[in-house]
């Protein structure tokens, strides 16, 4: 079965062709970073307008590289939810359109489950039940996949997302936007001990996270210095950080391992690329005996393949939508996650 998948939540327009949920035969990506570099930061509108103008070249290559004609796929997936509403209705409308026009079926997906499913196009063997932490820009969520279509969310983050905190502590350094793999590139030099940050987790629970204290310290930290006349090297900083955004990773991780019975875990999202937090997921999972599963880093920023991959599942499952499918700011009113 060959799914047509766009993707359009943020600040990426994307549309893919995946056959059976597995096989990618497409994956156009177009980001609008340089767009909102300017900015420090996604503008919504602007986002959306650069959507519109996207879409269909984007969709055009999508089916070019997959050597299709619109006629020959089986069904059109579409992110709906979380993400910016206005990003996501160019998206969902566009795919709508298509669907009707086509009279193929119309797929929703969760953008999280989207992002978890973007493992199954490199990992074969890759079966639930198992655990996934997925890390990106907007969402920092500890996920049981207890099957392709139902989820359980066991820890998320009680304010900023990881890849937020990134960009914010990028931001404060003046190193540009999105700046997680400058971070990434900056902290492979410094000493992770050189400052005492506050570690990402929720002291009374056992798998949320926290990024509100990390990135105040870290801003609180900056000014000081700067305030004082005072240097300070980057790579400790950058360092520093993300040595707190693992130890919290590995805490709930553990806490995770202990509590649940399954022996795979998928990292996911623009911040599984970070090469630190894919060692320590490494070794928190050798000391327990869990397998990790890492996408490759081309898989871990938004595209419209992993829709593609759970869009199967989906579809597998009856999960599809009529011509009133919306599109929601917020993952609480998904269908199963
Ligand atoms: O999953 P994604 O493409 O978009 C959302 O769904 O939000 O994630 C984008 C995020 C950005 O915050 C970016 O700074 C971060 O992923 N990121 C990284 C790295 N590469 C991208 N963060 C840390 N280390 C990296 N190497
Ligand atoms: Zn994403």
């Amino acid at each position: 079965m060959k799914i047509l998948a766009f993707e359009s939540s943020c600040d990426e327009t994307a549309a893919a062709v995946v056959e059976d949920g597995r096989r990618i035969l497409s994956n156009i990506v177009l980001s609008q970073i340089d767009i909102h570099a300017r900015f420090g930061g996604v503008v919504p509108e602007i986002a959306s307008r650069a959507h519109t103008e996207a879409i269909i070249p984007v969709y055009r290559k999508a089916l070019e590289e997959a050597g299709l004609d619109a006629t020959e796929v089986d069904a059109v997936a579409v992110t709906n939810r979380p993400g910016l509403i206005g990003a996501l209705l160019v998206g969902v409308n566009f795919a709508k359109s298509l669907a009707f026009t086509l009279k193929k079926p119309l797929i929703p997906v969760n953008h999280i489950e989207g992002h978890i499913a973007a493992s199954y196009l490199t990992s074969p063997d890759l079966k639930p039940p198992f655990l996934a932490l997925v890390l990106s820009g907007g969402h920092t969520s500890l996920v049981e996949v207890k099957d392709y279509t139902d989820f359980a969310l066991i820890g998320a983050t009680r304010d900023d997302a990881a890849g937020e905190a990134f960009d914010k502590a990028s931001r404060v350094l003046g190193i540009g936007y999105p700046g997680g793999k400058e971070m990434d590139r900056l902290a492979s030099m410094g000493d992770p001990t050189a400052i005492p940050f506050p570690p990402a987790a929720i002291r009374d629970h056992a798998f949320d996270f926290t990024f509100s204290g990390l990135k105040t310290a870290t801003l609180n930290f900056v000014h000081n210095k700067k305030q004082l006349g005072e240097s300070f090297s980057h790579e400790d900083l950058a360092a520093s950080f993300t040595r707190a955004v693992c130890l919290a990773i590995r805490s709930r991780l553990e806490n995770a391992f202990r509590t649940f019975p399954h022996k795979t875990l998928v990292l996911a999202g623009g911040v599984a690329a970070n090469s630190h937090i894919r060692r320590e997921v490494e070794s928190v999972c050798k000391s327990y005996g869990i397998t990790p599963v890492f996408p490759p880093l081309s898989l871990c920023g938004d595209n419209g393949a992993m829709i593609g991959a759970q869009g199967y599942y989906n579809f597998m499952d009856g999960i599809t939508a009529d011509e009133s499918l919306n599109a929601f700011a917020t993952s609480t009113m998904s269908f199963k996650f």
